[in-house]
């Protein structure tokens, strides 16, 4: 019997478990991870990830072309480029292996020119979808797009491939909770009133609807009691869609999307350890004047809106860790998904099921 016929939330060890962490882990290294929107890579600029603990390297060439590579040298395997900058060339900090913004290594002290020829760093795939960047760390990888095709139908009216403006931070901050919890608080309203009283509640009427997926995706369609208004736009052009209409949307299993009329917050969550998480985050807008957020209060600067976006993580994050917390409890036990407000962790728990049999069980070793 699968688990998610039992309408019940994940056992506490699918969040605590080393081996089904590993079986998580090799899962997301052949899944496409959002790295931001195309805007956030300009010629010549790059960011540094890791996901699910593989050193990657997103790197913008001065054509434009986005690239993603292995961050790790060819030479004695170190980690290459850290955090984000500009640059044409990287260059190893252990002993100066230099390389190209097309991955192949230009120089190396003291080596020949015909023995560093054929070095390169290895290449993932990469994918444009609606603005954003997708990266992939199997490079034979199925595309994303034609997993998506339902939702995309669902959010087009939204406009999100036309944002023009947009921003993305790596957090530091280190999550002491399971990726799925965050991936789980980051799909599902029902929390709201509670979590985020004063910050996203305000705005939005609850009551989700559910529309099918095809399993790469779940998504909650919810009413919002105005419209944002774009103060660059006229509201009056908007469609009804447009005015009243919040998409809370994961391409599976670890990213996710709040779309808006006028800007869409993403995060990606990036697994290190059973109980320690990371994310990635960004916002886009679709110009620089309609950054604000979903609670009403009409926010101006990048600067705000980062501390916006940092207050409601923080709402989730410290949910998170509560509940990692109460999962060692000797008599915690999964209880009842609600209907619809939480139908998206029964999509998640489908989308393991069918790719990893009897999912969750503990291997044997
Ligand atoms: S490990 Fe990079 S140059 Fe030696
Ligand atoms: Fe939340």
């Amino acid at each position: 019997v699968a688990w998610s016929d039992s309408g019940r939330v994940l056992p506490a060890y699918a969040y605590t478990d080393a081996s089904v962490f590993a079986q998580d882990r090799a899962l997301l290294l052949g899944e496409w991870f959002a790295v931001g929107r195309v805007t956030d890579y300009p010629p010549g600029t790059y960011h540094t990830l890791e996901l699910a603990g593989q050193p990657v390297l997103v790197w913008c060439s001065k054509d434009g072309k986005i690239r993603a590579f292995e961050n790790v040298c060819r030479h004695r395997m170190s980690v290459l480029a850290e955090g984000s900058g500009e640059g044409q060339f990287m260059s190893c900090p252990f002993h100066g292996w230099t390389y190209a913004s097309d991955g192949k290594l230009r120089s190396a002290p003291q080596v020949d020119k015909d023995l560093t020829e054929a070095i390169a760093l290895p290449e993932f795939a990469v994918e444009i979808w609606l603005g954003f960047v997708f990266v992939n760390c199997d490079k034979n990888a199925d595309a994303m797009a034609p997993r998506l095709e339902g939702v995309e139908e669902l959010v087009r009216p939204h406009r999100i491939d036309e944002f023009s403006f947009s921003f993305m931070q790596s957090s530091e901050t280190v999550v002491n909770a399971n990726w799925k919890l965050m991936m789980e608080i980051g799909l599902e309203s029902y929390h709201f009133p509670f979590v985020h009283r004063d910050t996203l509640a305000p705005r939005l009427m609850g009551a989700p609807d559910a529309p099918e997926t095809n399993g790469w995706w779940t998504v909650s369609v919810e009413p919002r009691k105005h419209a944002l208004l774009p103060s660059a736009e006229d509201p009056e052009s908007l469609t009804d869609t447009e005015r009243s209409t919040t998409f809370t949307f994961g391409v599976l299993p670890n990213t996710v999307f709040n779309i808006d009329v006028d800007n869409v917050v993403w995060f990606s969550v990036l697994p290190l350890a059973p109980t320690k998480s990371r994310v990635i985050y960004g916002v886009a807008a679709r110009n620089e004047h309609c950054v604000r957020p979903l609670g009403g209060t009409e926010i101006v600067s990048v600067e705000e809106y980062q501390a916006w976006g940092d207050r409601l993580g923080a709402e989730d994050n410290a949910m998170s860790e509560r509940v990692q917390r109460g999962l060692l409890g000797k008599h915690a036990e999964p209880g009842m998904l609600i209907r619809n407000a939480e139908h998206c962790l029964y999509d998640m728990q489908r989308y393991f099921e069918a790719r990893i049999p009897n999912y969750p069980e503990i291997a044997q070793s």
